[in-house]
């Protein structure tokens, strides 16, 4: 039995990877901050379990790592799918929506690392996949393309501290995918034409969809990966590429 825990798995994103990884035969902990989403997801698919996890309470991380080692007795994947993205430019930042936008998804995957790392140090094998964003690269709300490009940071020095171990880090970073994280940006009007816009100027035209996203995690997390770690995947239909060249 080989056990996924996904953070955000009640997200779009975050269950298609649910979706992938169950469809491969993973037994999957799909966990999130809003339970209901979580057990939405968990409960169409084989082998899933849904459980309550705010990755920005460490308290959390810690408990839910305890009851997932006693229940499943491994963790052979972890994928950090839960973030936020409050639509701030730099007049707009207050402290306290900076502070959580790190906490969410920064300081999350690197506690949750650190919780597994026990389990992982005693299995010698693990695989950690973050999803990252193509902001870390090309710039966006700058409290959420800084926890992204942190992220990359996060996910190298992890890769570079855990390979003796045989664990594998690596990110998955999407541009934009039409979810309920993008409607943190407006309403269903806005979205279209933000849709629209992006189409237009990524090289291939094409929107990224939440199943692109997780078949590159599942290609990751899997051992068709083995001896992947410390990179960057980019779904992006060609927009992490320098466009200004053409
Ligand atoms: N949608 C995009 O355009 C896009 C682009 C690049 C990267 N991403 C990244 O993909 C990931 C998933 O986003 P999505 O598009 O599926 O968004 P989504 O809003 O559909 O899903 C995010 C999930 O994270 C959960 N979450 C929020 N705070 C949490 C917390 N403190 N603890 C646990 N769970 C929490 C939410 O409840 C939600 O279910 C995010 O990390 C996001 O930054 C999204």
């Amino acid at each position: 039995m080989s056990v996924a825990v996904i953070t955000g798995g009640g997200g779009d994103i975050g269950g298609a990877v649910a979706t992938r990884l169950a469809q491969d035969g993973w037994t999957v902990i799909v966990t999130d901050v809003d339970p209901a989403a979580a057990r939405l997801v968990a409960e169409r698919l084989p082998r899933a379990h849904a459980r309550r996890l705010d990755v920005a309470d460490p308290d959390d991380i810690g408990a839910f790592v305890s009851s997932a080692a006693s229940d499943f007795g491994r963790v052979d994947a972890v994928v950090c799918a839960a973030g936020i993205e409050p639509p701030q430019n730099l007049a707009d930042i207050d402290v306290a929506s900076w502070d959580r936008t790190q906490d969410v998804n920064l300081r999350g995957p690197a506690l949750l690392a650190q919780a597994v790392l026990p389990l992982w140090t005693e299995q010698r094998s693990g695989s950690l996949v973050n999803i990252g964003s193509r902001t870390w690269l090309g710039g966006g709300h700058p409290g959420y393309a800084a926890s992204k490009a942190g992220l990359v940071g996060l996910t190298r020095s992890l890769a570079m501290e855990l390979a003796p171990i045989g664990v594998r880090v690596n990110a998955v970073a999407p541009s934009f995918v039409r979810t309920g994280f993008s409607r943190q940006r407006g309403d269903e009007r806005m979205l279209d034409d933000y849709a629209e816009r992006v189409r237009a100027m990524t090289p291939m035209r094409e929107l990224v969809l939440p199943v692109d996203v997780a078949n590159a995690v599942a290609f990751l997390a899997s051992d068709q990966a083995a001896r992947i770690t410390g990179e960057v995947l980019h779904v992006c239909a060609g927009s992490q590429l320098p466009m200004f060249l053409h």
